[in-house]
């Protein structure tokens, strides 16, 4: 069988984009100062922090909502102007807001090819854009029992479904999803995450901006932490644990300390014997033994 036109070949890894040194200002605001960022084809970085981090504005300089004010955004080493979400679109960069964006009265055909639409002898190509869209969402694993429902209709999870396959038309070699299971339950929440499999298994680079530290432990390959618009810890994911995750988010990690070393050993310090205090790893490692 001839494979669909719409089926992009696996990527091989090595493309990447990178940003250096991104300064982004709103006023007085200093959102972003001298933030490095990259992701690669083919891997899921996770991009997290507290709220009001700067991993938002981040994402829409990279999307081409924001211009930056000081910074590169290179592709495979070329610096690149991504100036609209036009130039995104061209450079290959796809972006899911949170909001989504979906058209709530029409259905997940139409919301799909947005803009896009197919055409044969000026008409809309109905049949064309249904069976590609099934194409899509049969390779996206989607839980969706028809593409001729209105959104309206569709659960937290299967919308998330429509903006992600939506964003993947015109095959973009990144996606940048910000926030996608925060309105979600637990059932919903593991399909988003199986899709962003999915998305990796088809050679997309993805960058998943995420608060909750048990989706990004479960999906990311490396996590990135922003603090007060600043990097502040670069994981991979087998090192990372949600405690070192947490010490880099709320600032009691030193970004500038290797990782992890155990903590040196301090002067005694005046302890009361009637209260002995047991520090949080040393209770899980004594459940372990137990
Ligand atoms: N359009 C804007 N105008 C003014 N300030 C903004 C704007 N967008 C974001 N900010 C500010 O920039 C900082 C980073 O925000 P944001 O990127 O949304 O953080 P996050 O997504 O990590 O919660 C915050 O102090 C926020 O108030
Ligand atoms: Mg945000």
């Amino acid at each position: 069988m001839r494979p669909d036109p719409y089926t992009p070949p696996r990527r091989s890894g090595e493309h990447f984009l990178t940003m250096r040194g991104i300064d982004k200002r709103f006023g007085a605001v200093r959102a972003l100062t001298s933030v490095d960022f990259r992701v690669r084809e083919g891997e899921v970085v996770a991009l997290v922090g507290d709220n009001g981090a700067g991993k938002s504005t981040l994402v829409k300089v990279l999307a081409g909502v924001h211009p930056h004010d000081a910074g590169t955004v290179e592709l495979d080493g070329d610096v690149v102007h991504v100036s609209s979400p036009a130039d995104a679109q061209e450079l290959g960069i796809a972006t899911v807001f949170q909001d989504l964006a979906l058209c709530e009265n029409l259905d997940v055909v139409a919301n799909i090819w947005l803009g896009r639409e197919l055409l044969e002898q000026g008409r809309l190509d109905e049949v064309a854009m249904e069976e590609r869209t099934w194409v899509l969402l049969r390779e996206l694993a989607a839980k969706i029992p028809s593409v001729r429902v209105p959104v309206s209709t569709l659960s937290g999870g299967q919308r998330q479904t429509v903006a992600i396959a939506r964003s993947l038309i015109g095959d973009p070699r990144i996606v940048i999803l910000d926030e996608p299971t925060a309105a979600l339950g637990v059932a919903q929440t593991a399909e988003v995450l199986n899709l962003i499999e999915r998305l990796r298994d088809r050679g997309h680079g993805v960058v998943l901006v995420s608060h909750n530290l048990t989706d990004v432990l479960a999906v990311a390959d490396r996590i990135v932490v922003l603090r007060l618009g600043r990097n502040n810890g670069e994981f991979d994911a087998e090192e990372a644990t949600s405690e070192l995750l947490i010490a880099a988010i709320t600032g009691t990690l030193d970004p500038s300390r290797p990782l992890p070393t155990p903590d040196p050993p301090r002067d005694p310090a005046p302890v009361e014997p009637s209260a002995p205090v047991i520090p949080l790893s040393g209770a899980r490692r004594r459940r372990g033994v137990e």
